[in-house]
């Protein structure tokens, strides 16, 4: 049976392990490495899907413990499916919800069964077994489904952590044997085991085992400095298949972004552009600005003058600023725009300097230019 998701694998950079390829999912084909915005209740918020398209946005992301708490899968189910519900004609992966579990719910329990809890929302109790999350995964309808998992915290001891790496890979089993649409939805597994090389090791080997279209590296971006989490991706992503998608949780600043893609890494996902739009921060060519500084009053320049996407080709930083101070809707919608297509356009040249073999070298242009230090 083929999977429903595929990857066809272009090119490499030299001196890197930097993958340029395509995915071919049930709604069209998308370009790796990819950043994927993040839409937990099935809207990237502000932003409307025909914006999205027009950004070029191929993919995005949606969460099963959101919207099985509200308003259930089995409304948008009936609505068609996340497609149909949201009226988006890209391809979308659901998260599982064990990690947003760990985050928003309470009274948390967890066994080998599944995780107890508490909705954020009413407080109402809730299981969530790998059988339950694959029916919900499987009644959203997304074309990348993600096992239940545990994201155990940065600092877990290394017995918890085998314990729960343990749980994660039998729940990865389950996940499989549950799925009910196996070729319509692509089900990745996750590799945990915090920053125990060993233990990520035998999760990678379990988890290719079950021969899954897909891996997702998650437990990162948890609290750990930023050298130890490079490394546990230059250990992973490499022995991760070679034709099959690699996937870290989570993970998307800039530097991040070329940190991941030169280790290997081909699908991204992660809140902070759209977050930090929200409260007026956007992404330049040259580092992050504060929108709402009164440095920006009368600063008739656009945000991001070497930015081509539709706010900055028609709006000031002055104008955006006076949006954002008096809490007009319109500011943060802006904002958000600018963001995702920053980051999307970021992905867009990283894809093109991997073809030309020039990645390392575009890295350390967009490094200086944008502040970061390289080491
Ligand atoms: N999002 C960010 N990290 C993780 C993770 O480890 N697991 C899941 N399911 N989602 C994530
Ligand atoms: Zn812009």
């Amino acid at each position: 049976m083929p999977f429903p998701v595929r990857y066809e694998l272009l090119t490499r950079c030299s001196r890197t392990e930097a993958r340029r390829g395509r995915l071919h999912t049930p709604h069209g084909v998308i370009d790796t490495p990819v950043f994927m915005p993040v839409g937990t209740q099935a809207t990237v918020k502000t932003m409307a899907p025909w914006e999205l398209e027009e950004l070029g946005a191929g993919i995005i992301l949606a969460n099963t413990y959101h919207l099985h708490l509200r308003p259930g899968e089995d409304i948008v189910r009936r609505a068609g499916g996340l497609h149909g519900f949201m009226q988006w004609q890209g391809a979308i992966l659901t998260d599982s919800g064990g990690f947003q579990v760990f985050s928003l719910a309470s009274l948390r329990k967890i066994t080998d069964e599944g995780v107890q809890f508490r909705s954020h929302i009413d407080g109402s109790p809730r299981f969530f077994s790998p059988e339950t999350v694959m029916g919900i995964e499987n009644a959203l309808g997304a074309d990348i489904i993600m096992q239940l998992d545990e994201c155990p915290p940065y600092g877990a001891s290394r017995s918890y952590l085998e314990t729960s790496l343990r749980r994660t890979l039998a729940w990865a089993k389950r996940c499989k044997e549950a799925h009910a649409r196996p070729e319509e939805q692509a089900l990745f597994g996750i590799v945990q085991g915090g920053e125990h090389l060993d233990l990520r090791r035998e999760a990678v080997d379990a988890l290719v085992e079950l021969d899954l279209p897909g891996y997702a590296i998650g437990g990162l971006s948890v609290g750990e400095p930023k050298p130890l989490m490079y490394e546990i991706l230059a250990h992973i992503a490499p022995r991760l298949p070679e034709g099959k998608p690699r996937y870290l949780m989570g993970v998307g600043s800039p530097d991040d972004l070329f940190e991941g893609v030169e280790r290997g890494v081909d699908m991204f996902d992660c809140v902070l552009p759209t977050r930090i739009a929200r409260n007026g921060t956007v992404f330049t060519s040259t580092g992050k600005m504060v929108m709402k500084h009164a440095q920006y009053r009368d600063d008739f320049l656009p945000m991001d003058p070497s930015c081509s996407c539709r706010v900055c080709r028609t709006f000031s930083r002055a104008y955006i600023r006076h949006l954002l101070k008096a809490e007009e809707i319109l500011g943060v919608r802006l904002t958000t725009y600018h963001n995702v297509h920053f980051l999307l356009n970021l992905m867009k040249e990283i894809r093109k300097s991997i073809e030309e073999d020039r990645f390392l070298a575009f890295k350390r242009e967009f490094y200086d230019r944008y502040g970061y230090t390289s080491e």
